[in-house]
């Protein structure tokens, strides 16, 4: 069992309003985890603190090399007040993964989950229920040691921060508009794309930079190859709904294996509804907009849920998707999750656990 030592905070800070949009990761709650990892003595050192600033030295190798990885779930205030997390043995799951490829040491699935449920517990009173809305949680590790040779640390620290978010985009459930990068690569296989490393986000920010002074708002990634076949968003992975059935790249090592991505498969599956894992490219989609079979276009991620996508810029070509409203899969997926995930909806793979 996990010791965890608890300094609870002698000053806690106003709780948004109940009518405060809460934009997406902007506020944090009164307290964080953390955790420190030396060869001697492994994971230790096991504490919830108030939540504040950290030291680090100049020297750190994450500051000079990256050795960074993270993680994202979410907490809901279930229909009686209990907390819930979606899946967090998912998020374990990869978080090994990552760390695997990253040399990081993996915190043990055990340590990792009693770490969650013991600061949302503490923390549980920050937890919004307005619609729409939930407890973002934001796990993440790094290298420590002080030294400016290119190699593994041998130290890390261990953080969980939590924040009272909103949706992921400003748009809500009005669907978003995607600029198709061509240029530029988010990853190749064999890289670090299918790992949820700090570094792939900052290899994606020239794009969206260049996204967003075109007005708009996220970036399409095509493969690093030959940039034709769609990969992902970056925050979030994407399906197309073509012909009746549901089209989205399968893991093949470039792509991140996302939960929300996951679970809409199981969905669709649940629904009879056919869904392939594959390769589509941007030139098929442009086609099934022409001819007509172009249904839906949407991205899921633990952050943007489900997103729906109404438009797709491709070089000059603009790919209109329904007529600027959510499809009626879009919203249906959406409401399922949603309801699941809030303890509202029957949950027959049994993905919400309560916290308590
Ligand atoms: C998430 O959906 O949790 C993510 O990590 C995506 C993003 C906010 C970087």
């Amino acid at each position: 069992m996990l010791d965890i030592k608890v300094q609870k905070t002698t000053a806690p800070k106003q709780k948004p309003a109940a009518d405060d949009p809460l934009k997406f990761g902007t506020i944090y709650t009164d307290h964080m985890f953390l955790m420190d990892f030396n060869s001697e003595k492994g994971w230790h050192d096991a504490r919830i603190v108030p939540y504040g600033d950290i030291m680090l030295s100049p020297a750190a190798v994450v500051l000079h090399y990256g050795q960074e990885m993270f993680e994202g779930l979410k907490a809901y205030k279930g229909p009686d007040g209990t907390p819930l997390l979606f899946r967090p043995g998912k998020n374990i799951e990869r978080s090994h993964m990552t760390a695997e490829r990253l040399c990081i040491p993996p915190v043990p699935e055990d340590v990792f989950l009693t770490a969650l449920k013991e600061l949302i517990k503490i923390d549980a009173d920050w937890i919004p229920d307005a619609p729409a809305t939930s407890l973002y949680v934001r796990p993440f590790m790094f290298g420590t040691d002080a030294k400016l040779g290119v190699d593994v640390s041998d130290s890390y620290l261990f953080v969980i921060i939590l924040s009272p978010s909103g949706p992921y985009y400003p748009e809500g459930l009005n669907p978003i508009k995607i600029w198709t990068e061509d240029q530029y690569v988010r990853s190749i296989k064999g890289g670090l794309g299918h790992t949820k490393a700090g570094a792939n986000y900052a290899a994606s920010m020239k794009a969206q930079q260049e996204a967003h002074a075109n007005g708009y708002s996220q970036v399409l990634w095509l493969d690093g190859a030959t940039h034709s076949v769609i990969e992902e968003v970056g925050s979030m992975n994407i399906f197309f709904k073509i012909g009746g059935k549901v089209i989205t790249r399968d893991l093949d090592g470039s792509i991140l294996p996302g939960v929300t991505r996951d679970s809409v498969i199981a969905l669709c599956k649940d629904w009879g509804v056919p869904v392939v894992e594959g390769s589509l490219t941007i030139e098929e989609v442009y086609e099934a907009s022409q001819n007509g079979t172009l249904e839906e276009v949407f991205g899921t991620g633990t952050a943007a849920v489900i997103s729906p996508v109404g438009e797709l810029r491709w070089g000059d070509k603009n790919i209109m998707i329904g007529g600027g409203e959510i499809g009626e899969f879009t919203q249906k997926l959406y409401d399922t999750l949603t309801g699941i995930q809030l303890g509202m909806l029957p949950d027959p793979h049994g993905w919400v656990m309560k916290v308590e």
